[in-house]
């Protein structure tokens, strides 16, 4: 699974000309380290896949997947969008340097605060529920609108990960959009998108091909009911990534052949004008674009296991210990050894959870070894917390032999930030 810009030097791991050992003497562990030049070709890859076959067509990054703020800037300078979920994450999109016009509002349990600040910075937003249509427009009437169908068409890795079912809190029937809609031309608003997103990790097409027939499908009845042509479909994210060394990447050539040509199709069998497509990968772009460096401090052998503990704990990645997610793992100083031994590899929060990965097959481990956790970089750094008072890692940003801190490791005063004793409990 060591792929470029990984590569094995000598047994030992560098990342883009860099060595991981030296990185970790520099700055500690754990450490997550970016690869600049992966996301740029992770982009690319995905982009001209779909542009080639599909010239109007626009990739919005899924922030949420790794927020570093040089993430964004990369993915900016390449040309996307951002697809933001949060008013933290229009601020920090803004920060980077992305336009108002560039970011796409897609909340959920939206609160009148939120509105407002989305309006006030003059972003897209996409509707998620009558209720935040109403409040929206009471307060002003935006000149462009999406809204987010629940296709009922979900898949995913997790449970947890599939957001288009008859069960599931995001978007909106077809009845409902049809309402939305109505209701927002009426009031004024000129151009219209339609979104989906159905769930994330997905590592076949067909998913993504059934629900944008039932999302082409509400389009056309919206476009007959009330007149409106949409100038956006957003088929959402979801792409999936192999995280296992058995698992094939996805044929993004094959994907997007599939894709565009269904939905070129539909639309022109539709009559649906000549929209824009967008898509809003997050994993796709960043996920292997990124390792998470933690020392060994612990081997300990019971009579039943083999514990390596290492400083890296769901405080740091959770995925593991939230979704049952598997994580490749090398041992970034032994690259050269043979598999031997089998280890529980754990962190170090007081939870019996706290296991980022059951009977692993590795060299021999010694305490100090560096295991460098792979595929980290989407809803890696982003899903960390304070849990357990351990401040968060850093992060370095790698380019061809180059490297630097982009992210400060967090210390023991971020731990007290915003933190005051009540005026009854001072001594
Ligand atoms: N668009 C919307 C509206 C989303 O909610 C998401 C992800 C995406 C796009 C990007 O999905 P992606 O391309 O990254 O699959 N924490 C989970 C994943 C949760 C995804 C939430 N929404 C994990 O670690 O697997």
């Amino acid at each position: 699974m060591i792929k470029t810009p990984m590569e094995n030097v000598n047994g030992e791991l560098y990342i883009d000309g860099v060595s991981t050992i030296k990185l970790v003497e520099e700055y500690g562990t754990p450490l997550y380290v970016i690869s600049e030049k992966r996301i740029r070709e992770n982009y690319r890859r995905l982009f001209d896949a779909f542009q080639k076959r599909y010239t109007k067509v626009r990739i919005l990054y899924s922030a949420k997947a790794n927020t570093n703020i040089s993430v964004l800037k990369i993915l900016k300078s390449e040309g996307a969008w951002i697809d933001a979920v949060s008013p933290g994450e229009i601020y920090i999109s803004l920060e980077a340097g992305f336009l108002p016009s560039q970011i796409l509002y897609t909340g959920t349990s939206v609160s009148e605060w939120e509105i407002e600040y989305a309006l006030e910075k003059g972003v897209t937003i996409n509707i998620d529920s009558l209720s935040q249509i109403k409040k929206m427009l009471k307060k002003k009437t935006p000149s462009t609108i999406s809204v987010r169908i629940n296709t009922e068409v979900g898949a995913g890795h997790h449970e947890y990960t599939i957001t288009a079912t008859k069960a599931s809190k995001f978007g909106v029937d077809e009845k409902t959009a049809l309402k939305i809609y109505d209701m927002a031309k009426k009031a004024g608003v000129r151009n219209f998108g339609i979104h989906m997103h159905i769930g994330s990790g997905i590592m076949e097409v067909t998913p993504f091909i059934k629900s944008t027939e039932k999302l082409l499908e509400t389009a056309k009845k919206v476009q007959e009911e009330l007149g409106i042509i949409f100038s956006f479909i957003d088929l959402g994210g979801g792409i999936g990534v192999p995280y296992k060394p058995e698992e094939k990447e996805v044929d993004i050539e094959d994907f997007a052949s599939k894709l565009v040509e269904f939905f070129k199709g539909k639309v022109e069998d539709l009559s649906l004008g000549q929209p824009e497509l967008w898509l809003e990968p997050g994993r796709y772009l960043v996920a292997d674009a990124c390792i998470l460096l933690t020392k060994v401090n612990v081997i300990k052998r019971t009579p039943y296991r083999i514990f390596a503990g290492v400083d890296a704990g769901f405080n740091t990645l959770i995925r593991p210990a939230m979704y049952g997610s598997y994580h490749h793992m090398v041992v970034a100083n032994k690259l050269k050894e043979e598999p031997a031994e089998k280890y529980d590899i754990v962190g170090p929060l007081c939870e019996s959870g706290d296991i980022l990965a059951k009977d692993r097959l590795l060299p021999i481990l010694s305490e100090g070894d560096v295991l460098a956790i792979l595929n980290a970089g989407a809803y890696g750094y982003s899903m960390s917390s304070q849990y357990n008072s351990r401040p968060r890692p850093a992060e370095i940003l790698v380019m061809n032999g180059r490297y630097e801190i982009v992210r400060e490791r967090e210390t023991f005063q971020d731990l007290m930030r915003g933190q005051r004793v009540a005026s009854w409990l001072k001594a």
